[in-house]
């Protein structure tokens, strides 16, 4: 959910509320787990006992998809303790506890030894501290060589609808084309290996189609942050509905240089 400035202010309130709404949803954004499968594919070669993260993991679908594939133990670190304790629970729940090191932190301050990982995977998280911000401080924790996936939303045109530049300018000023990401990336140091846009259809089937059910359970909530949160979700569904050719969220698999 891409927040206003104005609801910011409150923004410990609206994380919660957040945690609130998104309980028992299968993931907190845009994703699908055929196109992650199909993303793994084209990744440069790994060692065969990779160092991974997930960071920004929320209930940790691809961290548990990751500790699945790979059998190796994937970190995942999100900073909101409630989707941190949902993933323990379906780590154990898929016998995958021993894989998942589940770490509370801040993903844009880790304190980690440098480098340390051969895989950073990020879906739908990266944009909080802006695509470039997290590049940056992702960067010095790959080994030379090492590849990141970060999904990021980006712009499928140059001209974008009005509504959508509107939406975006309000919510996430930095939100740009996939070249202009590209730019960014190489620029943090990473050589691109493909940009690849999920289809628009897993938001819905995936993202927006569970969470409505959530957001039935609430629209009588008498708790106004609540219903900003609501009001935010449906314009933001709105706004792919009418304009989902115009931008997405896209897949970019990076190589530390
Ligand atoms: C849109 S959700 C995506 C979650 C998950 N990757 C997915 O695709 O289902 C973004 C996640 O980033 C987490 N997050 C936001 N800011 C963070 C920060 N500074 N450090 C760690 N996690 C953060 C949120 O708690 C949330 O779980």
């Amino acid at each position: 959910l891409f927040l206003k400035e104005d609801m910011m202010d409150e923004q410990a309130r609206c994380i919660e509320t957040l945690i609130e709404l998104h309980r028992g949803t299968p993931r907190q954004g845009p994703g699908d787990i055929g196109f992650s499968e199909h993303i793994l594919t084209l990744l440069p070669d790994l060692p065969d006992q990779p160092r991974i993260a997930d960071l920004g993991c929320g209930t940790g679908v691809a961290a548990l998809h990751l500790a699945e594939r790979f059998q190796v133990k994937v970190r995942a670190v999100d900073f909101a303790r409630g989707f941190l304790e949902e993933l323990e629970k379906r780590a154990r729940q898929r016998g995958l506890g021993h894989l998942v090191d589940i770490v509370e932190a801040d993903m844009g301050t880790l304190d980690w030894p440098r480098p340390c990982l051969d895989l950073i995977w990020s879906e739908g998280a990266a944009y909080i501290l802006t695509f470039e911000g997290a590049l940056k401080a992702w960067h010095p924790l790959l080994v030379p060589g090492g590849v990141a996936v970060i999904s990021e939303l980006s712009y499928f045109k140059e001209n974008v609808a009005q509504p959508v530049r509107d939406f975006f300018d309000e919510g996430y000023p930095t939100a740009g084309t996939e070249a202009e990401n590209s730019a960014i990336a190489q620029s943090c140091g990473f050589e691109i290996i493909g940009t690849h846009r999920l289809p628009t259809q897993a938001w819905w089937d995936n993202y927006y189609g569970p969470l409505k059910k959530r957001m039935k359970i609430f629209e009588d909530s008498d708790d106004p942050v609540m219903q900003a949160v609501l009001q935010e979700s449906t314009t933001e569904m709105e706004l792919l509905r009418d304009h989902g050719s115009d931008y997405g969220y896209s897949f970019y698999i990076l190589k530390a240089v």
